[in-house]
């Protein structure tokens, strides 16, 4: 996989091609941030990500604000649909879960709070286009 990564998928099994090729290239200390509108597939995609390492407890963060996984790789897993102000974040030690190199961080709709964001990141860009289809953007920053 090559960044920018672009393609438009037609249904949820190439949607998870997509994840577990990413999934590959992801070790320990790496954040992904996801954007995209609600239904779009972000927490879809953190599930297929997650299922490649052999996790299947994966749901949606947006009322926990994060979940935590743990197999062969340890993962925390953000929403920020829900946060109203970044002290919130912070109240739930946020500069912690960060600073975790031994964790991969995913944070949907990390587009709601940018000042909390790392420069060196993936970025996931998600867009319905049908019931099915979306478009899948993955940008790699520094
Ligand atoms: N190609 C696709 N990729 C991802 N999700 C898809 C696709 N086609 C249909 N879906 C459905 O879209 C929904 C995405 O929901 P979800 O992952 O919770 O979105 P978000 O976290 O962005 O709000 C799921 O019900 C999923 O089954
Ligand atoms: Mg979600």
């Amino acid at each position: 996989m090559n960044f920018p990564f672009q393609t438009v998928v037609n249904d949820e099994s190439e949607t998870k091609k997509v994840a577990e090729d990413f999934s590959l290239l992801l070790k320990a200390g790496d954040k992904i941030l996801l954007n995209g509108e609600l239904g779009t597939g972000k927490t879809f995609f953190v599930k297929c990500v997650c299922s490649a390492y052999k996790i299947n407890a994966v749901s949606s963060p947006s009322f926990s604000i994060v979940n935590e996984y743990t197999n062969h790789h340890k993962i925390y897993h953000f929403d920020f649909y829900r946060i109203k102000k970044t002290v919130e974040l912070y109240d739930i030690g946020f500069e912690d879960y960060m600073n975790d190199n031994n964790a991969i961080v995913f944070i949907e709709w990390a587009e709601l709070i940018p000042e909390v964001l790392p420069e060196k990141c993936y970025t996931v860009f998600l867009k319905y286009i049908d019931e099915n289809k979306r478009e899948i953007l993955i940008k790699k920053n520094n």
